[in-house]
């Protein structure tokens, strides 16, 4: 048997998959995975290492936290993914970008301007406003706008349930009938992704960092149009070409810029492209 047999052999059964898609999939992830351990003439022990560190990975997973992600995430697999899914978007669309994993779904709804800030944690204040807009610049009224971020102390309120109230810093907004959003919150700080499981001490031992630029997070929704989960990431933020999540995209880096004794001022339109398109 040679190894090229083996692998033919290995994709061969597979061909009675009823499922055409699952059985491209298979076949193709057997060629890959092979050809792989070929390429790097993949040793006994690193194949055991391997297993342990999977093990590992599912290990510490649970329902709030998924080591799973966190690897596709720092080996820019979501960030490919969303590439090849989000491509196609009408030009002028705001490109969208990874969800990550501190998202929670039904954030306090909070009207035109209101506060996210349920904790003092001494950071800047900022006003974050803008438009929604079709990509023929038309406003979209009514649009939903489902927004998170982390505190000044760099932890989202989900990783500090003994700290923060749950609902800190997240807030579900609506456009008013010229497209407008608006609201009140701290400036977003770089921050460290989880670090202490298998996916920080990959990181560790291969010699990168684990941070993240300062950012926010927006879902924009709209009758009639594809959902958007994009970023804001703040242009004077450390880290903007070397996040370690791969998920910067130059044209969602914005101003925080001073405005007098005011609370900052962070001005982003979001452009969303039809089902259609
Ligand atoms: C985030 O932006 O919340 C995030 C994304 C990927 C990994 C960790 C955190
Ligand atoms: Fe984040």
């Amino acid at each position: 048997m040679t190894e090229e047999a083996l692998t033919e052999e290995v994709v061969a059964r597979l061909d009675g998959t009823p499922d055409l898609r699952l059985r491209e999939v298979m076949q193709a992830l057997v060629r890959h995975l092979h050809a792989f351990a070929r390429e790097v003439r993949l040793t006994d022990a690193e194949w055991i290492a391997g297993i342990g560190f999977l093990t590992e990975t599912g290990q510490i997973s649970d329902d709030v936290r998924q080591e799973f992600i966190l690897l596709s995430d720092t080996l820019g697999l979501s960030s490919l993914v969303d590439l090849i899914n989000n491509a196609n978007a009408t030009p002028g669309a705001t490109e969208t970008t990874i969800l990550g994993p501190f998202y929670v779904p039904n954030s306090p709804q909070r009207a035109f301007g209101d506060s996210m800030i349920e904790f003092d944690d001494g950071g800047e204040l900022t006003t974050v406003s803008g438009r929604v807009l079709g990509h023929d610049g038309s406003p979209i009224p009514n649009a939903v706008l489902d927004v998170w971020q982390n505190s000044a102390n760099g932890f989202y309120a989900v990783q500090q349930p003994e700290v923060q109230p749950p609902t800190n810093l997240r807030g579900i907004f609506h456009t008013d009938q010229q497209g407008r959003y608006e609201f009140r919150t701290v400036r977003p700080k770089p921050y460290p992704i989880p670090a202490d499981g298998p996916v920080g001490h990959l990181i560790d031992i291969t010699g990168r960092h684990p941070w993240r630029a300062a950012h926010l997070h927006v879902k924009v929704s709209a009758d009639g149009f594809r959902s958007l989960t994009t970023h804001v990431f703040d242009a004077s933020s450390a880290y903007l070409d070397s996040d370690t999540v791969f998920g910067v995209k130059g044209s969602l880096v914005a101003d925080f810029r001073p405005s007098g004794d005011g609370p900052l001022q962070c001005s982003v339109d979001f452009v969303l492209t039809t089902d259609q398109s």
